[in-house]
């Protein structure tokens, strides 16, 4: 055999060794878990045979504790690019078979080279993370990585997307990354995500708690707002990244994907014409709106059991990808409190910062009072909401389809905070408030003084209705530009995003605005 030819072959072993992570034992451990390793879930992520690995031969340069020893080519991550659909994207995918995918000061370096690639390409990079957070035996070098990881996440964000797959443990830092990214993509049964675990937790309050109590798919998608998709398990979390990322650009300087949409524009919706009840506290699912004005009614909610009062995802309309932001009467009467206002102020800030515009459908009776709320910091949270409607310059399409009341009308993207095409349904209601409500503040004295106060407030209340309680009070001052048949509802707002594809409109010049936070 020649010189070059023995070269080759080694060059084969040392990448089927790398291949093996941690070794075959390690492997099937993995998959006793009920998890893949890094390599097959990059295969089921990417399109096929589209993925181009880098650094497969950097090793760890930790010494402690006889680390020297015992070391793994490529070490605990699997970085490189590839596409999905066609279209460029940089993945990273923590390998648990090696020092269960703990971070060291290498493993960082290669997330960082790839992520300094996707800036430079603009293009989105997901990571997939499996991780027992630093590598204890790198001590600060490890923290000193995870710095320079969350560094890029930040300067990176509304740049280029960045999505992160929770698939296996993730402990202590390595879950800062994921909260800086856009969207982070939960796996049940196997992904857990917290600062500090059970044992842990343990020692510091006494209390006993399971991982899965602690931070499961099923606490960050319902109770704590960390994860945007609880997916079935971990296939089914690289499918929904997948999707995901069909609705989203490549960076900020792109318009999304357009797909040729094969549903007419023009289809009316006759049931649309009859969704609001009669009673006004009677509800109605918001879902059937959404899937009645969207193409072929395929929704991809995000946060779909967190604050339940707010819909939030993504959509197309005669292809064009759009964000949905909608009040769901069902839950709470659509009320919007803390939770609902963080879920969709982040939301509406994704598709601004990546040119998806904003389809919002309004029925919200105000903000849900109380000291649960106040305690709570509602000002400062509604305020979000306010701040990035009222922040984002894509086009911003509002159909008013019943209540509109009060501060709640404001923040749902009202004409004031620049919305482009606002129009109501004959249904609306767009007042300062409900009328019992009002009648109640503003003849408590009269219908005290009367011999049947009932019927004072009653015949208030339907002055007061008849005056505030409709669309056409707003549409006489311009603040709604049309009151439209419901089942002509996609029709309308189509033509008009089609007209505002052209839409060019800037914030003033500054280092940053100062969200409330
Ligand atoms: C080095 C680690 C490690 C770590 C796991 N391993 N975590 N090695 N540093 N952080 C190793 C284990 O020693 C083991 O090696 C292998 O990975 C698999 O781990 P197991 O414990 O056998 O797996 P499992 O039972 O599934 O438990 C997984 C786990 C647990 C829940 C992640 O390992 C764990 O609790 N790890 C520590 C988590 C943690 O507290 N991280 C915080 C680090 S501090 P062998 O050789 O036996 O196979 C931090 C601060 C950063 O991250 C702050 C930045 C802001």
């Amino acid at each position: 055999m020649s010189n070059q030819l023995e070269k080759v072959k080694e060059l084969i072993a040392m990448r089927e060794e790398a291949r093996l992570g941690g070794g075959e034992k390690a492997i099937q451990k993995q998959h006793e878990r009920g998890k893949y390793t890094a390599r097959e879930r990059i295969a089921q992520l990417l399109d096929e045979g589209s993925f181009e690995e880098l650094d497969m031969f950097v090793r760890h340069r930790c010494t402690n504790f006889g680390q020297e020893k015992k070391s793994y080519l490529g070490d605990g991550v699997v970085t490189g690019y590839g596409t999905i659909d066609g279209r460029l994207v940089y993945v990273f995918a923590q390998d648990f078979t090696v020092f269960g995918g703990s971070l060291s000061e290498t493993m960082a370096l290669k997330i960082c080279k790839i992520m300094d690639m996707a800036m430079k390409m603009g293009a989105p990079v997901i990571g997939l993370n499996d991780s027992g957070g630093a590598r204890i035996q790198e001590g600060i070098n490890a923290l000193g990585g995870y710095a320079e990881i969350f560094q890029r996440n930040i300067l990176a964000s509304g740049v280029v997307p960045q999505i992160s797959c929770i698939l296996g443990p993730c402990a202590g830092g390595a879950v800062y990354s994921p909260a800086l990214t856009d969207f982070t993509i939960m796996a049940k049964g196997i992904s857990y995500m917290f600062l500090t675990g059970p044992k842990v937790v343990k020692t510091v309050t006494g209390e006993d708690v399971t991982q899965e109590a602690l931070g499961g798919a099923q606490v960050h998608s319902t109770k704590s707002g960390v994860c945007h998709f609880a997916a079935e398990d971990g296939e089914d979390a690289l499918k929904i990244t997948r999707k995901l990322f069909s609705f989203i650009p490549q960076n900020n300087l792109e318009e999304p994907p357009l797909i040729e949409c094969t549903d007419p524009i023009d289809r009316l919706e006759d049931t649309l014409n009859e969704i609001i009840p009669d009673s006004a506290n009677k509800p109605y699912d918001m879902y059937e709106v959404i899937g009645a004005i969207i193409d072929h009614g395929e929704f991809l909610e995000v946060q779909r059991d967190y604050a339940k009062n707010l819909i939030v995802g993504f959509a197309r309309m005669n292809g064009q990808s759009v964000g949905i932001v909608a009040n769901q009467p069902k839950y709470l009467a659509g009320v919007l409190d803390s939770n609902a206002s963080r879920k969709g102020a982040r939301f509406v800030r994704f598709c601004d910062a990546f040119n998806i515009p904003l389809v919002t459908l309004v029925d919200v009776p105000g903000f849900l009072p109380g000291t649960g709320q106040e305690y709570n910091g509602v000002i400062l949270h509604g305020a979000k909401l306010l701040y990035a409607f009222g922040e984002a310059t894509v086009p911003k399409v509002t159909v008013t389809l019943r209540k509109s009341y009060g501060g709640s009308h404001i923040v749902m993207s009202c004409k004031q905070l620049r919305g482009d095409m606002n129009y109501a349904w004959p249904t609306a209601e767009i007042a300062v408030m409900g009328g019992a409500g009002a009648v109640e503040v503003l003849y408590a004295k009269e219908a005290k003084a009367a011999e049947d106060p009932a019927k004072v407030l009653a015949e208030k209340e339907q002055e007061y209705n008849k005056l505030f309680c409709n669309p056409y009070n707003a549409a006489k001052y311009g603040y709604i530009d049309d009151v439209i048949e419901p089942r002509n509802t996609r029709f309308r707002v189509i033509r008009a995003l089609q007209q505002l594809a052209t839409k060019k409109v800037t914030n003033p010049a500054k280092k940053h605005g100062n969200i409330p936070l």
